[in-house]
């Protein structure tokens, strides 16, 4: 079964960001497959890496939706939403990425969901590892059948609100009947030393550090100049903390 890694946190904070950093740890550092799925309704995870996206899977859901009788004559339904599904699927070297896109609109969207989720799950079992980035309310991982999250990284950056945003999602990890494994706080933009309020709260919501992220201006640059995260240098602080945080995750949740 696939390894799940997902991301949690507040708005604006850095999910998309670290999401793209662990992608680039594994196309560097394994040889496994591993699936992006950018879950976030504002999907830019595709434009971190480098990768322009056309369709999504949300698009889909839309199109037939809008059209159910354009199923070509003699074709099954299902294999003809497989295979705009296939479509979706942006295929890399060493990675794939799915996007999710906007979640449904009004109406009954469970027939073609049933069949989007079905397809999603067997396309996951080609992969050791897959990667969530979210959006910051978790409604695609909370909607998944198998509710199964191998590790959890909940992103803050260095403030209370980020931090107490944490602390809410993860009292709304035992409603949303999510299988998490194991969770891990991720300090993004981080100085040298967090002060003692910031300590304070991170004892008291008791998720232990995995990574202290500093301020990386190689992101800013690449960000501006819509560089590919994928090809920022081994020696940038952001992605030397990912790396050593990848390190213990994998022996975490190997
Ligand atoms: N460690 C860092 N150093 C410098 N800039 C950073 C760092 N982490 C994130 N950023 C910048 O902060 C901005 C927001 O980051 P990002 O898009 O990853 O956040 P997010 O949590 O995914 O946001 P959203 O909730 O909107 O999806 C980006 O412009 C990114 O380049
Ligand atoms: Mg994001």
């Amino acid at each position: 079964m696939s390894k799940i890694i997902a991301m949690a946190g507040k708005g604006g904070v850095g999910k998309t960001t670290v999401s793209a950093l662990v992608a680039r740890y594994f196309t560097h550092h394994q040889k496994d497959a591993f699936l992006a799925i950018d879950a976030d309704p504002n999907s830019n995870l595709g434009e971190t890496l480098g990768l322009k996206i056309e369709k999504t899977v949300g698009d889909i859901r839309e199109d037939f939706m809008k059209d159910p009788q354009g199923v070509p004559s003699g074709m099954d339904k299902i294999v003809y939403i497989e295979m705009l599904m296939n479509q979706v699927l942006i295929e890399q070297e060493k990675f794939d990425l799915l996007v999710m896109g906007r979640q449904e609109g009004q109406g009954c969207y469970c027939m073609v969901n049933n069949i989007l989720n079905r397809f999603a799950e067997e396309l996951e079992g080609n992969y050791k590892y897959l990667l969530v980035d979210n959006e910051a309310g978790m409604e695609h991982l909370s909607r998944r059948t198998s509710g199964k999250v191998d590790m959890l990284l909940m992103v803050t950056d260095y403030a209370l609100r980020g931090l107490r945003a944490v602390g809410r999602i993860n009292d709304m990890l035992k409603d949303l009947k999510l299988d998490v494994k194991h969770k891990g706080l991720i300090v993004n933009r981080a100085p040298e030393n967090l002060g003692k309020a910031f300590m304070d709260e991170v004892e008291r919501i008791g998720i232990p550090i995995m990574c202290i992220v500093p301020d990386d201006q190689n992101l800013l640059e690449f960000d501006m100049e819509q560089r590919s995260l994928l090809d920022l240098e081994d020696d940038s602080p952001a992605v030397v903390a990912i790396n050593q945080m990848m390190e213990k995750v994998k022996e975490i949740i190997d």
